[in-house]
């Protein structure tokens, strides 16, 4: 079920001085057909440890190639690794393209979209713009992208190219802790500057879809201001990059309810076969499943990225943390397995139906 598959790396390119570009041809190119704003989930080994991170496609679904962008984080083990190590040649192992940070292209439509990004927040957000950009002729695409100083803008270039070409469709503004002339557009984003872009500069009632990618607190102030002006949570997406510490003290106190409650009996199902056994109820459904051995997908293992989704057939679960389903996934059965922990004596996860 979490397949991996090889891509070879055939171009690295330095954008800024700590994030590189990394241009990606996979054996299977079938299996790596994307939607704009999906993720893939990358495998390494580092000292016997198997690590998996997931990094967001930064191209447009025209464009032809595979491309991540990936930023350098202090002390992050893949991170540095792709902007130290890796050499053109080398092969990475992958999951298949997975995420739901896009909205489906109408090309007949005339749409305005705005992407708020922070950071390397930017690389899902630049594959949608691009997309519907060049798929929906009609629409436009306010980005307002935040970074430390002009040194750390990823894309800046191709940012600049694609305004030129999409002149009076896309417009850019550049948020910037310091170094800007313009009061408006120094600062970080938060509720307060959010209401004086939304007064001077972009009517919140005329947008049709928000894409938030970056640090939770901005875009939890962003998609709080969008709403105060008018807009509905379901034409809001976001895409979280960081784990958020909340989910640990509940973790510990599940734990600690487990030592007097019975085991559950959980049916797992992966790829049409079912297997059977008896978890503690402080331990994750993914947790249960990985040491039984069963192929479980997964990735963040923090509630952020919604690899391990599986759906509740039978019994409940808790869930700790969730930042990856929506309101009506939620409704209909669906959860984080890494997040879940039974609360019932029996329980039956389906990792098939999506
Ligand atoms: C859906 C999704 C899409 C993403 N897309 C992108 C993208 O396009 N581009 C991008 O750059 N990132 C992206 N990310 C983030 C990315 O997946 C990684 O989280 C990020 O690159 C850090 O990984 P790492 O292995 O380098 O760091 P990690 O090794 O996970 O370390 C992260 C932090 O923890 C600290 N740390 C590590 N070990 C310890 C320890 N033992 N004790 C204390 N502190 C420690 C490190 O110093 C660092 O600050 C995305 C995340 C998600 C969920
Ligand atoms: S593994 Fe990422 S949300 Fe569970």
């Amino acid at each position: 079920m979490s397949s991996f598959h090889p891509l070879e790396v055939t171009d690295i390119h330095h954008t800024i001085r700590d994030a590189v570009v990394l241009t990606l041809r996979p054996e299977d190119p079938q299996a790596f057909a994307f939607r704009q704003g999906q993720y893939l989930t990358f495998s390494k080994d580092f000292d016997g440890t198997e690590v998996r991170r997931n990094y967001s496609i930064c191209a447009g679904l025209d464009d032809g190639e595979l491309k991540v962008g990936i930023k350098r984080v202090d002390g992050g083990a893949f991170s540095t690794y792709a902007n130290t190590e890796l050499k053109v040649g080398d092969v990475l192992y992958a999951m298949p393209p997975q995420g739901k940070f896009f909205t489906e292209i109408e090309p007949d439509r005339a749409k305005d979209y705005i992407g708020f990004a922070g950071g390397s927040g930017i690389t899902p957000i630049l594959s949608i713009l691009k997309t519907v950009l060049k798929r929906e002729p009609q629409s436009t695409f306010t980005l307002v992208y935040a970074n430390r100083a002009v040194n750390t803008i990823m894309f800046r270039e191709e940012l600049e190219d694609l305004k030129n070409r999409y002149m009076g469709r896309l417009t850019i503004i550049h948020m910037l802790e310091s170094g800007q002339d313009i009061d408006l557009f120094t600062g970080r984003v938060d509720a307060e500057k959010c209401a004086l872009l939304f007064k001077l500069w972009i009517d919140p009632s005329k947008l049709d879809t928000a894409f938030i990618c970056g640090p939770e607190p901005m875009m939890l102030a962003i998609a709080e201001a969008l709403k105060a002006h008018g807009m509905d949570p379901d034409q809001i997406k976001f895409e979280l990059f960081g784990e958020s510490q909340q989910g640990r003290l509940a973790k510990r106190e599940m734990e600690k309810r487990s030592e007097s409650a019975a085991g559950t009996e959980v049916t797992v199902i992966i790829e049409g076969a079912r297997r059977s056994f008896t978890m503690s109820r402080g331990q994750s459904v993914l947790e249960a499943a990985l040491e039984n051995s069963l192929d479980a997908p997964f990735a963040c293992k923090a509630g952020v990225c919604s690899t391990c989704m599986g759906k509740v057939l039978e019994g409940e679960v808790e869930m700790l943390s969730n930042h990856a389903l929506e309101d009506y996934e939620v409704e209909r059965g669906y959860v984080l397995t890494c997040q879940s922990y039974p609360v019932s004596d029996k329980l039956t996860i389906d990792y098939d139906t999506h």
